[in-house]
């Protein structure tokens, strides 16, 4: 726990509590509020958590002002221009870069368990062919609790890790599989000689009449888009996965409803909705009615890709999203893709606009990420399972960071009650 040097102190109807600050070793300073109600009789108030920390944590930080976003203490752009998303994983889950040895061992434990129980296949198959991708997700990542029985039980550190490693190691293939019996291909079994983005693309394109090659660039591409969606402190889709956790439910469980949270356009689905977005957009000079109906107060469209509840500057990740746009692009001989022209030329007319700059609306994630992905050859409706692969890491690091936390508590907001006070029901003749 942060040490506490100073305290606040709040005066209600003349009476003065104080409530002790901590202070963090990164960000703002903290007022633990615990005792208010017991002492005080009142609730604090936050719709949307704008102004609370839900819990301590020691796996990611972000500077929003400064547009600094740090996994372990390492930098993203370091992270994604050096490392790789294996060795990301290691870090999250454990807290220190691997030596050469401990990533050689990790890596050959989740290469280990991607395949899936073949009895898992009847589940994609009861789904429509139209399914969304992210339904299929959902459902089969939920229904591993019933596959994996002997890697639930929270209370067991090596059940713990087994499932961990099988979350991590297996997402890939659900994500592919659901990819494939979206468009009715045989499902392609994973590979233990192929790296985790290439099995996984292998997974994805490949077909049983003809051997696949995966591109290098491509898998280093993909692989980078992995290592900048790990993980980013407490956003929605975490923080539900930490309340699901918090009520002792099961690793798949906590993570299905992540994945659930993670499809709402407003997370992890901005980068289907910006895709469509920009196509929808079509050309440059088109550009001004949609910059104009993101500032109308009576429009409820809003530009995708754009904005965040804690940057407010670039989002670093965006940054890099966008050299791999180009490289991609590049690479796939699509120099003058229109779609990244109507970006590139949004993005510069958005900032130059006083409404974005005063909102402090700057491109985040999702703006470059389903240009490359397209790119790649990937349907929109897999934009968001790409996401929540990558997320995956994050999502448990942070599950087993609070199942390690000795206060941890089950999470149960209360609320400003403003319905009706008691009153006496009226039978049906009186009405
Ligand atoms: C992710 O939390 C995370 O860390 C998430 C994430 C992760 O890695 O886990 O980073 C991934 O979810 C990125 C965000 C993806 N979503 C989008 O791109 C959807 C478009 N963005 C917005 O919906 C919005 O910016 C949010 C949801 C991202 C943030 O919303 P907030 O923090 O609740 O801010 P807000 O909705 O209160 O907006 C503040 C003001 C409002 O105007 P006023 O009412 O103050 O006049 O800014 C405006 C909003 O209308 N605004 C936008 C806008 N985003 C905010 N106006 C136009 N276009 C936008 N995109």
């Amino acid at each position: 726990m942060a040490e506490t040097k100073r305290t606040a102190t709040l005066t209600i109807d003349g009476v003065s509590h104080e409530l002790p600050i901590y202070s963090p070793t990164a960000g703002p300073d903290v007022i633990d509020i615990r005792k208010l109600y017991a002492e005080a009789g009142l609730f604090t108030y936050d719709p949307g958590f704008t102004s609370t920390a839900s819990c301590d944590s020691t796996i990611t930080f972000i500077d929003g002002g400064k547009g600094e976003l740090l996994h372990r203490g390492y930098p993203i752009d370091q992270l994604a221009g050096k490392s790789h998303y294996l060795e990301v994983c290691y870090l999250l889950l454990y807290g220190e870069l691997p030596s050469a040895a401990e990533l050689e061992d990790f890596e050959e434990r989740v290469t280990k368990h991607t395949m899936l129980h073949e009895q898992m296949q009847n589940f994609f198959r009861g789904f429509r062919r139209d399914a969304h991708p992210m339904a299929v997700m959902v459902g089969v990542v939920g229904a591993m609790s019933a596959f994996y029985h002997d890697s639930t039980d929270i209370n067991d550190e090596w059940q713990r890790e087994v499932a961990s490693i099988r979350l991590i190691a297996k997402m890939p293939t659900i994500a592919a599989w659901a990819y494939k019996y979206h468009v009715g291909q045989p499902f392609v079994y994973p590979r233990n000689d192929l790296d985790y983005a290439s099995n996984f693309l292998r997974m994805c394109f490949a077909v049983p009449a003809e051997e696949y090659e995966v591109d290098p660039i491509l898998s280093r591409a993909m692989d980078r888009i992995f290592t900048l969606h790990a993980d980013h402190e407490q956003n929605a889709s975490t923080s539900t996965v930490r309340l699901a956790s918090s009520s002792g439910a099961n690793p798949f469980a906590c993570i299905a409803a992540g994945i659930a949270c993670l499809w709402g356009p407003a997370h992890g689905g901005a980068n289907q909705a910006c895709l469509e977005m920009l196509q929808e957009i079509g050309s440059v000079d088109r550009i001004p009615e949609y910059i104009a109906r993101a500032k109308d107060k009576n429009d409820p469209f809003r530009l995708m890709g754009f904005g965040h509840r804690v940057y407010k500057n670039f989002d670093p990740r965006a940054k890099v999203m966008k050299q791999s746009a180009d490289e991609v692009l590049d690479l796939m001989g699509i120099e003058n893709n229109p779609v990244l022209q109507v970006a590139k030329e949004l993005e510069k007319q958005a900032l130059d606009d006083p409404y974005f700059a005063d909102k402090k609306l700057f491109p985040n994630v999702d703006f470059y990420s389903g240009i490359i992905l397209e790119a790649m050859g990937f349907p929109t409706s897999m934009f968001t399972p790409i996401f929540a692969l990558s997320r995956t890491v994050g999502w448990i690091s942070q599950w087993k960071e609070q199942l390690g936390d000795p206060q941890m508590k089950i999470g149960r907001p209360r609320q400003l009650y403003l319905g009706e006070t008691h009153r006496d029901y009226v039978d049906i003749e009186n009405r």
